[in-house]
């Protein structure tokens, strides 16, 4: 089975399990997308369900569809997220922000009573790391929080769009692709480090967060992990 329909069984069997009234929080990705593209379908079919979304793309999508969108600064907590990942552990650490919408997703997930993640086998790791981290920084003398970050030990580029223009986040910030080759031994410890450097808004890694896990296998079996 195709990458992509293991995406999609993933993303549509995440939209079977969200019940009447509840408010789902909406993360972002090519994985949260078949999860919102499910999720319209079952609210044509009388679902009553009201979002709030992680980011502009999932926003676009959500409203396209008819969604009822709620404005998350007048809420205090959601019964439910559900989203992607792009590496977790056996302790469900997690590095999200491959598609730029981690600061958002972070508070997303904190302030719900459940974090569901939805990923495909690959997502599986022994331990986080040999990838990108990305840390979202405020463009004010950015120059300077990365020659923090560099003085640090840390490596990394300046994430830019397919023209080259500098990739702009939602919250009209930069992001700064923190590289470890390496396994990381201490995730929460380089969070720790990377976080207290005036300038930086936040990073990849996510701790605590995740509750259930829907993983969908090569072979088309799904499951869900506790
Ligand atoms: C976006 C994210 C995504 O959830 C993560 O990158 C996984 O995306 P995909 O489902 O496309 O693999 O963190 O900021």
């Amino acid at each position: 089975m195709s990458r992509e329909e293991i995406k999609k069984r993933v993303g549509y069997k995440a939209a079977e399990l969200i019940e009447n009234n509840m408010l789902v929080g909406l993360g972002t990705g090519s994985t949260a997308f078949y999860f919102i593209e499910r999720l319209i379908q079952r609210f044509q079919q009388g679902l009553q369900v009201e979002v709030v979304a992680s980011s502009q793309q999932s926003f676009m999508q959500a409203k396209q569809g008819g969604l009822n969108l709620l404005d998350i600064d007048r809420l205090s907590s959601l019964d439910l997220t559900v989203d992607g990942a792009d590496q977790i552990d056996s302790q469900k650490r997690m590095i999200k922000g491959a598609g730029g919408a981690h600061v958002r997703e972070k508070i997303m997930a904190s302030m719900s009573r459940e974090m569901l993640v939805i990923i495909d086998e690959s997502k599986m790791v022994k331990e986080l790391g040999k990838t990108k981290v990305p840390v979202e920084i405020l463009p004010f003398a950015a120059t300077a929080t990365i020659h923090h970050m560099e003085q640090a030990g840390y490596k990394g580029l300046l994430r830019t769009n397919a023209d080259q223009s500098l990739y702009i986040t939602d919250n009209q910030n930069y992001l700064f692709d923190v590289y470890f080759p390496t396994f990381i031994s201490s995730p929460e410890q380089e969070h720790q480090k990377l976080i207290q450097i005036p300038g930086v808004i936040d990073t990849g890694f996510f701790f605590n967060l995740a509750k259930q896990i829907l993983i969908g296998f090569f072979d088309g079996q799904i499951v869900i992990k506790q």
